[in-house]
């Protein structure tokens, strides 16, 4: 295997050890984690609201090192003013981080994790008023949270209105944090609580968050019309309904950002048509340095790229997060999903590598790009 420096090494996000700082249950099966980031960390932390970050933890039992993606609920001034960065994870039953974050974690331990990154966010400006409008479910609130109080907070004369849904009461996450927020900006928060399996409000706040609810809501309670951008956040079946319900009333695709945290396992689909028979030759840049590798027909760029460079950045491997993006310098490669990178990131060449197989004999992926 052949490594050649090639240019001057740039610094690639990588995982730091923060402390833990409080671990607090938010409902029975959620908990909110903050951390204590050092003041000399962070600038290297600082983030946008409405972004993620990726936690890493061995499992002791299997040695398997597992990766995961939260996104941040706490605001990038609580970061700068008091070093506090938290994220909330609901456990998925058998979940190898969240079951272990929700059951075992504490205060005073250490977690290895990942500077922010993502899309799901906005430019706030205080010279800006902007009806913001997010329609959110279940642990979807996190990012959401983060871009309420800070787009009320940063834009005084802007308004946000809020659809979130949970099955009860009892298990909606963030419910006193958002009930501080009401009462800060009571005339600039106009937030809805829609519960599907106990009575809501009143009926049209009863049920599931679909596209006739969605659809219902927006011809009555929620001034759709008004709204100047979308922030949609939840299961993959919520936020398709969203985007389709607003095309249909004719809200620019570039006026809704989109985050998903979860897509079905599908089968993995077949090999690209164009894809060469006998693999590729395939370049990785990372950190300024060249590895090269042949990868076979039926790998993904990642996969093979990890066994020669295991530093490489990525998490969900599921096409989700965009930790693995990179950009195609030469050959070209298919896709089996994306979920996570915009056209005009498509547009430059970006791919998520984690999906990734080459269709050419030959490709150059540049993950410093
Ligand atoms: C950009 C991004 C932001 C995210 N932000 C948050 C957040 O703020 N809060 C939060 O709680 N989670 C968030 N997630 C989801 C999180 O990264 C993990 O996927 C989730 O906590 C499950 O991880 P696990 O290790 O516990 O479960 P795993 O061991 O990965 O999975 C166990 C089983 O559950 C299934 N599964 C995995 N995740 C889900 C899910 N979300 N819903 C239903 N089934 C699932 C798997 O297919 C598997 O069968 C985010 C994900 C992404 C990509
Ligand atoms: S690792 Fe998450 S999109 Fe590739």
């Amino acid at each position: 295997m052949t490594v050649t420096i090639t240019r001057p090494a740039r610094r690639r996000p990588s995982f730091h050890a923060l402390p833990v700082d409080a671990v607090d249950r938010l409902t029975d099966d959620a908990v909110a984690i903050t951390f204590a980031v050092p003041a000399e960390l962070r600038a290297v932390f600082a983030f946008k609201a409405g972004q993620h970050l990726t936690v890493r933890r061995v499992d002791p039992d299997s040695g398997e090192d597992v990766r995961r993606s939260y996104s941040i609920c706490s605001t990038p001034t609580e970061l700068a003013e008091r070093g506090r960065l938290r994220i909330g994870v609901r456990e998925v039953p058998g979940g190898a981080f969240s079951s272990f974050a929700c059951a075992a974690l504490a205060a005073g331990e250490t977690v290895e994790v990942m500077p922010p990154l993502g899309h799901f966010t906005t430019d706030f400006d205080p010279a800006r008023t902007r009806h913001y409008g997010a329609v959110v479910a279940g642990s979807g609130i996190t990012p959401v949270l983060a871009l309420v109080a800070t787009a009320l907070a940063v834009e005084p004369d802007s308004t946000f209105t809020l659809v979130y849904g949970n099955r009860t009461a009892r298990s909606v996450m963030f419910a006193e944090e958002l009930a501080d927020l009401k009462d800060r900006y009571r005339e600039r928060l106009h937030l809805l609580h829609v519960l599907s399996r106990e009575p809501g409000e009143s009926w049209l706040l009863s049920g599931r968050i679909d596209a006739d609810r969605l659809g219902r809501l927006l011809d009555s309670v929620v001034p759709g019309a008004q709204i100047d951008e979308w922030f949609l956040c939840g299961p993959y079946g919520m936020v398709t309904d969203a985007r389709e319900v607003l095309a249909a009333r004719g809200v620019p695709e570039q006026a809704v950002h989109t985050e998903l945290f979860h897509v079905d396992a599908t089968p993995p689909p077949p090999r690209p048509a164009t894809a060469p028979a006998a693999g590729a030759d395939v370049t990785i840049m990372l950190d300024g340095r060249a590895s090269g590798l042949r990868m076979g027909p039926d790998e993904r760029v990642l996969d093979a790229a990890l066994r020669v460079r295991p530093e490489l950045p990525y998490a969900c491997k599921g096409g989700v997060c965009s930790t693995c993006k990179a950009k195609v310098v030469e050959g070209e490669v298919s896709m089996a999903r994306n979920y996570a990178l915009e056209p005009d990131e498509l547009a430059a060449g970006y791919v998520l590598t984690c999906q990734a197989t080459p269709t050419t004999d030959r490709v150059v992926i540049d993950y410093d790009a």
